[in-house]
């Protein structure tokens, strides 16, 4: 009768719209023939970032940092770090001591920076920089001593020592003026001498994944690679100063901070790239930059499922087909609630819990399908994430000639850390696309601060045995 044929329709409404979900989210998944091509081409863009001809059209700039080794144990001081463009602006007092019982002991404070001041000019940015060194000086009452610093600075720089880095351009979230083009290292000295409160002794510009990569190396010397999943995505590695073309000199390694995080700016990527990506893309603050961090990285994973949750919506499968403010506001999704969502141990009532706590009226079914945007969202960026490590522990082992290769790699990151399936996904896919390399997973405690003061005493006492 008329009641067995509305159930009918309405069965074959859901079917349909299941199925154009489905169809929604199968862009995002990538064959194993993908991933691999994936690999392929960062092999082909690291390639091209190190050689002399191709580095200055290079998408993936692969940057040599002038760290030369990774730690001894003989590295011994106090230092004061500066930790720009993680998820927290933060000063630090770490004390190294050196000898039998090696010992790391660090202090350090948090510091907010608003977002008018990362996207202010350089000045304002660096004068509160000094401003907040002169508060954690004062807290520790240690104005007095002339402390060597090193300065971690998440961002692309070019450096042509270990104290000098140009900022290539900005990335994440800032976007100070008058920053591009100038050594980071003189712009912090001389909001220091504006300042006229304190001296201190600038001996390192070092990128965070150097620092994560430093940090691990100091417990365990088979680390040689440094990954961030968190904000941003990058990793670093040390690569045979034969094979840096940019830099003097064929003896031994140097760590080479890739930039990732580029990958792709060329178009390369662009047969894997949604309609989302690019709506992501172009609302952000560098269009056409840094595009394989559009679809990695922390910052941009929730801005993703933000941007299918309202295509979904307008084309009627969620929300009622209502789209409100909520769901219009950028940066809603943070790393921390995606990864709420995702959690196994969460019962679907509680997803919906979370939803409404962003402001989202949810029913059953539309948790159901959020969660399973997230998940698809989020597994695509640890499968290329792992593509992209495969390609780096695979050019070491050729590096060295290996049939096999045993490999710790650092990490870092909030999603990395945070995220309940990220760094599974991650780590099984390097296994699958780099069959001949061991790779352990290190996690790097506080990479940014103790790596920079390890990056720092190297750095010291380099410069001692320059002077003698
Ligand atoms: C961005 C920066 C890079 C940094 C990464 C992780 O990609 O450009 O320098 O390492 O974020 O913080």
């Amino acid at each position: 009768g008329k009641g067995a044929a509305m159930v009918t329709a309405v069965a074959y409404r859901l079917l349909d719209q299941s199925r154009q979900i489905a169809q929604t989210l199968a862009e995002f998944c990538l064959s194993k023939d993908q991933l691999l091509e994936v690999k392929k081409r960062m092999r082909t863009e690291i390639q091209n970032g190190l050689g002399k001809k191709t580095h200055d059209t290079a998408t993936v700039k692969m940057l040599p940092t002038f760290v030369r080794s990774t730690p001894d144990g003989s590295e011994n001081g106090d230092f004061l770090a500066l930790d720009l463009g993680g998820t927290n602006f933060r000063v630090l007092l770490v004390k190294i001591r050196s000898g039998k019982r090696r010992t790391v002991e660090m202090h350090n404070k948090i510091y907010a920076i608003p977002i008018e001041v990362m996207q202010g000019t350089g000045e304002e940015l660096f004068d509160h920089i000094v401003h907040c060194i002169s508060d954690f000086l004062d807290y520790m009452g240690m104005k007095n001593a002339r402390l060597p610093l090193g300065f971690t600075f998440s961002f692309p720089c070019k450096q042509t020592r270990l104290d000098a880095g140009i900022l290539v351009n900005w990335t994440k979230g800032f976007k100070a003026t008058d920053c591009e083009g100038e050594d980071v290292v003189e712009l912090l000295r001389e909001g220091i001498k504006r300042k006229e409160e304190f001296d201190l002794d600038v001996v390192a510009v070092v990128n965070d994944t150097v620092g994560t990569m430093m940090t691990c190396a100091y417990e365990e010397p088979s680390c040689e690679v440094g990954l961030i999943a968190g904000t941003g995505s990058n990793a670093c590695y040390m690569e045979e100063m034969r094979n840096i073309e940019t830099v003097d000199g064929d003896q031994g390694r140097m760590c080479v901070n890739m930039e990732w995080g580029a990958f792709g700016d060329n178009g390369c990527l662009d047969d894997i790239r949604t309609q989302y990506d690019r709506a992501v893309d172009e609302n952000s603050l560098n269009e056409g930059k840094q595009r394989f961090e559009k679809m990695v990285s922390g910052m941009y994973l929730g801005e993703i499922v933000r941007n299918i949750l309202i295509d979904l919506t307008k084309r009627g499968f969620l929300f009622r087909g209502q789209i409100s403010e909520t769901l219009k506001t950028r940066g809603i999704f943070e790393t921390k609630f995606l990864s709420q969502i995702e959690s196994d141990r969460l019962a679907l009532l509680q997803v919906r819990a979370i939803l409404q706590q962003l402001g989202l009226d949810s029913t059953c079914d539309d948790s159901i399908i959020v969660k399973e945007v997230c998940g698809t969202v989020s597994r695509r960026a640890a499968q290329i994430c792992g593509a992209g490590m495969a390609a780096v522990v695979d050019k070491i082992r050729e590096n060295r000639g290996l049939d096999h290769l045993d490999i710790t790699v650092g990490v870092d990151g909030t999603l990395y850390k945070l995220h309940p399936h990220f760094s599974r996904i991650m780590h099984q896919t390097v296994k699958e696309l780099a069959p001949k390399c061991d790779v352990t997973f290190l996690l790097s405690e506080d990479g940014s601060g103790k790596g920079a003061a390890l990056i720092t005493a190297v750095g010291c006492r380099q410069r001692e045995q320059e002077q003698q």
